[in-house]
Formats: structure tokens, sequence, C-alpha cells
């Protein structure tokens, strides 16, 4: 789909990505080069980062590749440093690296949930630490002029509870409590902007393919009248609007990004019913003289 955005809204922004040789990650990444920004993606598996920054240079999106795991200080100190190395600045950061898989808490063994932790909540965490000094207002860069950005991926997960997903849930609670306090620390002493996106099922993802296998995905517009698959698309468009100037006065907000999703309930009584039973309401009040309580009928 086209975008609704002029082309140059991040005209001469810098962006590190985590997670941005795929899924969700790297559409936000081709979407933040198309509207004019130099991007730097962060990943685990050279392979993919290879093949992810080919696909962005043939679009004439200037972008690099560092091997790195978020859960590894040293190797977030050292992208972070390789990417004000190589482009000169860091204006946004978008930590969309995550871990996730499906199972009963029964059977998760804490180190499993640990694991979760340390990648989405301590690896967010460790990102925004290394890149803060790059990211203040003036920053180390050249022709820095404003203050950075940070976008967390999140979910919805947590806003109730989730089926086999505890350690999920855990992680991005903790995710959203980091967004809204560096909001306060470094939106008051740095003008830095935190904020997160909470995606819906996104199609076209790892995560779908591995959370919600077809047969489970069939099963859930059952119970969920809401349901319906986001596309990577709609996410790196809320990214955009969130980095780029339409969301200056946007600070330590997450924005859901579902479809309404979360609010989902099935519907336990037919329209029809609730008419019917207000009719039937409405007629046995016309019925009753007015003031005289039904005690005294
Ligand atoms: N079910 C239960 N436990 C699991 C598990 C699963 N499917 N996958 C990992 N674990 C547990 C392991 O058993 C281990 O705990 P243990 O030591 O008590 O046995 C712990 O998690 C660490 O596992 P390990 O395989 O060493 O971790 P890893 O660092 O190699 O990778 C993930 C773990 C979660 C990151 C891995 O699933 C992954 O690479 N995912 C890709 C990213 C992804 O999920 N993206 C989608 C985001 S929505």
């Amino acid at each position: 789909m086209e975008s609704p955005f002029k082309g140059n809204i991040l005209k001469g922004k810098v962006a590190l990505i985590t997670g941005g040789a795929s899924g969700i990650g790297f559409e936000i990444s081709t979407q933040f080069g198309k509207h004019g920004a130099s991007v730097a993606l962060m990943g685990r598996r050279k392979q993919v980062l290879d093949s992810a920054v080919s696909v962005l240079q043939s679009l004439s999106i200037p972008a690099i590749g560092f091997v790195g795991d978020v859960r590894k200080q040293e190797d977030a100190a050292r992208v972070v440093e390789s990417t004000f190395k190589h482009f000169g600045k860091i204006d946004i950061l978008v930590n969309a690296a995550a871990g996730n898989f499906l199972v009963s808490a029964e059977d998760l063994s804490p180190n499993g949930f640990r694991t979760v932790l340390d990648i989405d909540s301590v690896g967010t965490f460790t990102m925004c630490s290394e890149a803060l000094k790059y990211l203040k207002k003036g920053g180390l860069g050249r022709g820095s002029s404003g203050a950075g950005a940070i976008i967390n991926i999140s979910a919805t997960l947590h806003y109730t509870a989730s089926w086999y997903q505890i350690h999920v849930s855990a992680a991005k609670a903790a995710v959203d409590a980091t967004t809204r306090n560096l909001a306060l620390e470094w939106g008051t002493d740095y003008d830095i902007r935190v904020n997160g996106i909470a995606p819906g099922p996104i199609s076209g993802t790892p995560g779908m393919s591995k959370l919600a296998p077809d047969e489970i995905n069939n099963k859930s517009k059952d119970y969920m009248p809401l349901y319906k698959e986001g596309e990577k698309w709609d996410i790196a468009m809320a990214a955009l609007f969130l980095v780029s100037d339409a969301g200056k006065y946007i600070n330590g907000d997450t924005l859901i990004v579902d479809g309404g999703l979360w609010l989902s309930r099935p519907r336990h009584l037919p329209k029809e019913a609730v008419k019917q039973a207000s009719r039937a309401i409405e007629k046995r009040s016309r019925n009753q003289p007015i003031g005289v309580p039904k005690s005294k009928l």
C-alpha cells in the first residue's frame, strides 16, 4: 500500500532498528528508508541481515547490518557505536527484537521465562541505555539538530492475561513500564520522546507462523469478533507517525495497532434479543400509572 506520508518526513535521519532484518522490524526499516532515513539493522543472523541490507540498498536506501544479540551489553555498545561511526549520528532507535514461543506456565522453566525477559525487557533497556548519549538533543553527531526518538515494540497480551504466554506477558509489561519511565526521565532531561507500539496479529511475520498456526487462527475468529489480521505496513505507518514531527507531542504512549482486537468479547446475546427485551420493559412501564410505586399496585 502507498504511504499517506510525504517521502521526506525522515530526510536526514538515522535509525537503528533491532530485529530490523525480518518481520515487522524489516518493514519499519523499509518504510523509514523510503521516507528519507538511513537505517542500521541489528540482528543475530548474518545471512538474514545481509539479504535485508541488499534489498534495502536495491531501493536506494542507505543501509548497513550489524550482527549482535541485544542480551549482550557489549554487542549493544558495539552496534550503537558502529552505527554512529558509519552514519555520523543516531536520531531514532526502534527496539523490535523479541523472543517468543507458546508454552504452558506449568511446562515453562525459569530459564525459559528469563530468556524472553532478557531479550524483550532487559534487551530493550540495554539498547536505550547504550544509545542515550547519541539521542540527546544536540547529540554527538554531525548535523544533529533535534533530540531523538525511541520506539519499543510491545504487545497487548498483558492487558488482561494470555494463554501460554506468561513469559511474554511479563516481558511486555516491563517494556511498557520502561517506555513510560524513560519518557518521563529522558523527555524531561533531554527532550527524547519514548513511545511504544502494541501490534495485534500481523500476517506474514515469524511471530504469527510460530504463535498462531492456521487452525488456531481460524478458531480465534469464533470467540474474538474483532479478530482480523493486520499488515506489517500498519505497524510501520504507526512507527513513522510516532517518530516524525506528526507525533512531536506524543511521549510515553503505547499505541495499540490491533483493529480493536484486545477489546474483543464474544457476543453473549443476539442484538434482536436485546431489542425485544427493551421493548417488553417499555411496554410494562407504559402500563404502570405514573407516580404510583410498584408495591401499591
Ligand atoms: N518451549 C519451552 N521452553 C523453551 C522453548 C519452547 N518452545 N524455546 C526455548 N525454551 C527455553 C529452553 O528450554 C531454555 O530453558 P532451559 O535451559 O530451562 O531448558 C530457555 O528457553 C533458553 O532456550 P535457548 O534455546 O537456549 O534460547 P535461545 O537463546 O537459543 O533462543 C528464543 C530462545 C526464544 C529467542 C528462540 O525461541 C528464538 O530464537 N526465537 C526467534 C525469535 C522470535 O521468536 N521471534 C518472534 C517474536 S514474536
